[in-house]
C-alpha cells in the first residue's frame, strides 16, 4: 500500500514528464518556424508564447509537477525553449524594423514620369505675349503700388473732384475722406497711376508699359469682376503724334492677332487724354465679315488710348510746350477672352484645373 501510494505520484510524474518533453519539442519546432511581417503580428506572437498566459509559461507551470530527479533535464530543456522563443522574437523584431526602414527609403531608381507639370495661367500667357511685343519696340516695364493715393489714381490724371469714377460704385476705398477727396487712399482702379509715378520720377524720353492688377467695385458676373489685369503704355518725347500711336497699335494688333488684322479708332473720352479713342480690331472669329460674336459689326473693341493731356504732363512736372506723348490701356482678361474664346471671366480666378490644363501648350 505504502509502495503503491508512493508510486502513484511517481507514475503521474513520469507521464507528465514524457508529455512535457514532447510538448517542449513540439513548441520548439513551432517556434523555429515563426514569421511576422509587422509590429502587431510580432506582439501577438510574444503574447501567444511568452506572456503570463503564454504557451511557454504554461509549460513552466506544468514543470512544477515534475518529479525532482527529472527536474534537471526538463528544466534545462524548458530554459532552452524559453531562450529560443525570446531569441526568435527578437530576431523577428529586428527584421521587421529593417524592413520598415527599407520601405521608407526613397527609391532613386524609380522612373520620374509621369510627373504632372503645372501650366502657366492663361492671363500670364497673354500678359507675356503683350509685354514681349512692346519690349521688342523698346518699351520697358514700370511698376507701382496697388494701394494708391487719390493723387496718382485720379487728381494727377485730370479727374475732376466730382468725377463719377471716384465714386463708391467704382472704387474700393482703403481710407475715405468725406471733406477732401484728394486725401483718399484707394485700391487703384487702373494702371494709369504708374504713368504718373514714372513721369514724376523721370524726364522724357519715357517709353514704358505698366502691367498690373486693378480693382473695381463691381458685382462678379461672367462679364465683370472686382479685380482684373491691365497693361498701360506711355510714350513721351519731342514731336510724338497721333500717327505714332496709330502705327504702334496697328503693329501690336497684327503681332497679337495675326497679320490680317486691321484696326479702327473711334473717338472717345478719358480725362487724361485729348484727343481720346477706343480701338477695335477685326473680329478674329469671322475675319471682319460679321458674326454673332462681334454682333455682326466685324469689329471687337480691345483698348482705350489717346494723346496725353498737356495738363497731365504739367501736373507731373513735364513741360508740355516741349514734349507730347500718347498713352493706351488694355484689359488682359478681355484680350485673353478674345484669343482663347473664354466666355466666363470667372474662370480666370477659380483655379479649376480642368480649365487651366487646356492651356498646357500655350506659352
Ligand atoms: N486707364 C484707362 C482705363 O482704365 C485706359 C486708358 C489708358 C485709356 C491710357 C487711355 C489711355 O479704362
Amino acid at each position: 500500500m505504502l509502495t503503491e501510494n508512493y508510486l502513484l505520484p511517481l507514475h503521474v510524474n513520469s507521464t507528465t514528464q514524457i508529455m512535457l518533453k514532447d510538448k517542449i519539442e513540439a513548441l520548439k519546432a513551432q517556434i523555429a518556424e515563426l514569421k511576422a511581417d509587422n509590429e502587431e503580428a510580432l506582439e501577438a506572437l510574444r503574447i501567444k508564447y511568452l506572456s503570463k498566459k503564454g504557451e511557454v509559461t504554461a509549460l513552466f507551470n506544468e514543470f512544477r509537477e515534475v518529479a525532482p530527479e527529472e527536474k534537471r533535464e526538463l528544466g534545462q530543456r524548458l530554459n532552452e525553449l524559453k531562450n529560443l522563443a525570446t531569441e526568435k522574437i527578437n530576431a523577428l523584431r529586428e527584421a521587421t524594423k529593417q524592413q520598415a526602414k527599407e520601405q521608407n527609403k526613397i527609391d532613386i531608381t524609380r522612373p520620374a514620369f509621369p510627373a504632372e507639370l503645372g501650366t502657366r495661367h492663361p492671363i500670364s500667357v497673354v500678359r507675356k505675349q503683350i509685354i514681349d511685343i512692346f519690349s521688342r519696340l523698346g518699351f520697358t516695364i514700370a511698376d507701382g503700388p496697388e494701394v494708391e493715393d487719390d493723387w496718382h489714381v485720379f487728381s494727377a490724371l485730370n479727374f475732376a473732384a466730382d468725377h463719377p469714377a471716384r465714386d463708391m460704385q467704382d472704387t474700393f476705398f482703403i481710407e475715405k475722406n468725406e471733406q477732401d477727396v484728394t486725401r483718399n487712399i484707394v485700391l487703384r482702379s487702373h494702371t494709369s497711376s504708374v504713368q504718373v509715378r514714372t513721369m514724376e520720377r523721370q524726364q522724357p524720353p519715357i517709353r514704358i508699359i505698366c502691367p498690373g492688377r486693378v480693382y473695381r467695385n463691381e458685382a462678379i458676373t461672367a462679364r465683370a469682376h472686382c479685380f482684373f489685369h491691365q497693361i498701360e503704355g506711355l510714350y513721351i518725347d519731342k514731336n510724338v503724334t497721333f500717327a505714332d500711336l496709330k502705327q504702334v497699335l496697328l503693329h501690336f494688333a497684327k503681332e497679337l492677332f495675326g497679320t490680317e488684322t486691321e484696326i479702327r479708332l473711334r473717338p472717345s473720352y478719358f480725362p487724361f487724354t485729348e484727343p481720346s479713342a477706343e480701338m477695335d480690331v477685326t473680329c478674329m472669329l469671322c475675319g471682319g465679315k460679321g458674326c454673332g460674336f462681334c454682333k455682326h459689326t466685324g469689329w471687337v473693341e480691345i483698348l482705350g488710348c489717346g494723346m496725353v493731356d498737356p495738363a497731365v504732363l504739367e501736373a507731373s512736372g513735364i513741360d508740355s510746350t516741349v514734349y507730347s506723348g500718347y498713352a493706351f490701356g488694355l484689359g488682359v482678361e478681355r484680350i485673353t477672352n478674345l484669343k482663347y474664346m473664354v466666355k466666363d471671366l470667372r474662370m480666370f480666378s477659380e483655379n479649376d484645373v480642368r480649365f487651366l490644363d487646356e492651356f498646357k501648350s500655350a506659352h
